[in-house]
This record gives C-alpha cells, structure tokens and sequence, in this order.
C-alpha cells in the first residue's frame, strides 16, 4: 500500500509544476482576485490522519460544495418531501441552465445544479429568518470539521449578491410555478452568503468525514445521518455533483465528489477518506480543472474506487 503521506505531497508538488490551470471565474468579480496559482490537497482517512500538501490551509470560497451540507440539513428536516421539491436525477446542463425549469414545472433536476439548491434553501428557510438559517448552516459546518473559525467571507457574498442575476432569474421562475415559500430575495441571501463561506481543504476533508464514515462522526461517535442516507447523498454526488462534467469525472475519478466554482472540490472514498482538493482554475464546465487532474492521480497511485 502506498504511504497517503507522501503521495498527497508528491501530487501537490506535480500539480504546482504544471500549466494547464483552466481559467479563474470571474462572473462573480470577488472570485477572479484568487491567485490562479494556488494548490491544496488534504485527505482524512478512516483513522482520523490527515495527509495535507500544498496550500492546504488557506480558505477558498466553497460556493457549490455547500450544497452537499444544505442537502443534508434538508434532509434532516424533511426527510423524503425534500423530493418533491427536487428531483435526483442528473441535468447533463450547465450549473446555471434555466431551460428544462420550463418544461419539469420549476422542479430542478436535483439538488446540486442551482435551481435545485436555491430550492432546497428556501426549503430550510421556511418559516425562520434568513440570519437564523445561515447560523445554522455555518454550525453545521464548524460542528462536522470541529472547527469553530468556519466563517463566511462578506465580500463574496456581496459581490454575488449585486452580479447574481441569473440565479434571481432561477429563483423568480421557480416563484411562477408557485413551487418557492419565501420572498426570493430572502432565499437568494442565504444561498449567496452559504456559498460565501470560506473553508480550507483540511476544513472541507474534515467536515466530509461523515459521508466516508456511513453517517458517523468519529469525534462523537454518533450519526450524522444514518448509513442510507449518507450512500444516497454519494450516490447523487456522483451522478450530479459535476453537472454537465459528473459522468466525465466519475469516469475518470471513480468517486462521489462535489465541485464548486471557487476552485474546490470534496470527494468521498466511502469506507476509507474523505477528500479535499482546492485549483482555482475552471474547466469549460466549471469545474476545478487540476482538482480533478490531482484526484485522479490520487485514486489512481491509492487504488481508490467505488467501482
Ligand atoms: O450560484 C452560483 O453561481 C455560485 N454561487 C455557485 C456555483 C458553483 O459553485 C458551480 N460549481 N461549480
């Protein structure tokens, strides 16, 4: 068996080397200042050792990969009607596409595109104040990385907030087919600012730990979710958690894994690690393009694999 240490720092120092970067997003102004240069890579493994390399304890904007963490609370709360709010099944449309809204009655594909997570935030809004459910998502985070410093970064919440108009396009049309509780823009707040939190790759390994671990937390020893659960939402991370890119990266990954377009994705080797890879640079689906480069050597060097 490979030594985890030494290949996350090998892999670290490969991807530092290379030029292929993709590009940084700048549809939201605030993300495009991050330095295209950046690397970070952390794995926690089933015992609870973390193997960190590259910048692996700078925070990034996690932007989608929240989405995992909202899934998860609205799941919580509402068990299987969060069905009937979204579905489950893969879009093979871009993160921000409002086409088949049109024809599925303003039911999102699923959770992960953004119609379908703006829609499981409304679902955890209703009947709370926006600053209420933010602080609960943002606990939930510090709670499963045992990290009270989680915090969200203002600026980038702000400059989606006066850029988002696709997503306030997303969450209106969903308000038409009567299928949203809240006022659009209390929604859209606390989805812009959960996006908005800022999150180390050994913070984001850390907080997946529970989905590696079939629902456990292994510093309470309880359940997060129960083990169906947990397989359910690896299940739709690995169908969906990439969009239009999810079969692409399942086919080269062989994980779960969820991206978002700060450059970060978390991925789940269920049973041994949890996995979190930071490369500001995007692909032409907006996916981290040397996260996927770097979890692919990963699996590859460790024998990783769902399949
Ligand atoms: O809503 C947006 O466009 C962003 N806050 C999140 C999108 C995102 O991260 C897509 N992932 N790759």
């Amino acid at each position: 068996m490979p030594d985890l240490d030494r290949v996350v720092k090998e892999i670290a120092e490969e991807m530092r080397a290379r030029a292929d970067r993709g590009a940084v997003a700048s549809y939201i102004p605030e993300l495009a200042r991050v330095d295209a240069g950046a690397f970070g890579l952390a794995v926690v493994d089933a015992d609870g050792h973390v193997a960190a390399g590259g910048d692996a304890d700078t925070p990034f904007s996690i932007q989608s990969i929240s989405k995992v963490f909202t899934l998860t609370l609205a799941l919580g709360k509402f068990g299987d009607r969060v069905w009937q709010r979204v579905g489950r099944e893969p879009s093979g449309s871009p993160f921000n596409s409002i086409v088949q809204l049109e024809r599925e009655r303003g039911i999102p594909r699923n959770p992960f595109i953004n119609a379908g997570a703006i829609a499981i935030t409304d679902l955890i809004l209703s009947g709370h104040q926006p600053r209420e459910v933010l602080g609960e998502i943002l606990r939930f985070l510090q709670f499963l990385a045992g990290d009270p410093s989680i915090s969200i970064d203002e600026a980038v919440a702000a400059s989606e907030q006066r850029t988002g108009f696709r997503n306030a396009a997303l969450a209106n049309y969903m308000k038409s087919f009567g299928v949203m509780d809240n006022p659009v823009d209390f929604t859209l707040g606390v989805y812009f600012h959960h996006c908005a939190i800022a999150m180390s790759c050994r913070q984001l390994a850390m907080a997946g730990r529970f989905l590696a671990l079939s629902g456990r937390n292994p510093a309470t020893g309880h359940a997060v979710v129960q083990a169906e659960r947990a397989k359910r939402i690896n299940a739709i991370m690995l169908t969906c958690g990439h969009y239009d890119g999810s079969g692409e990266f399942a086919y080269r990954v062989g994980l779960p894994g969820k991206s978002g377009v700060g450059g970060g994705i978390l991925a789940i080797a269920p049973g041994k690690a949890s996995i979190a890879v930071w490369s500001p640079g995007l692909d032409a689906a907006g996916n981290s393009h040397l996260g996927r480069v770097a979890l692919e050597a990963l699996t590859k060097r460790l024998g990783w694999s769902v399949f």
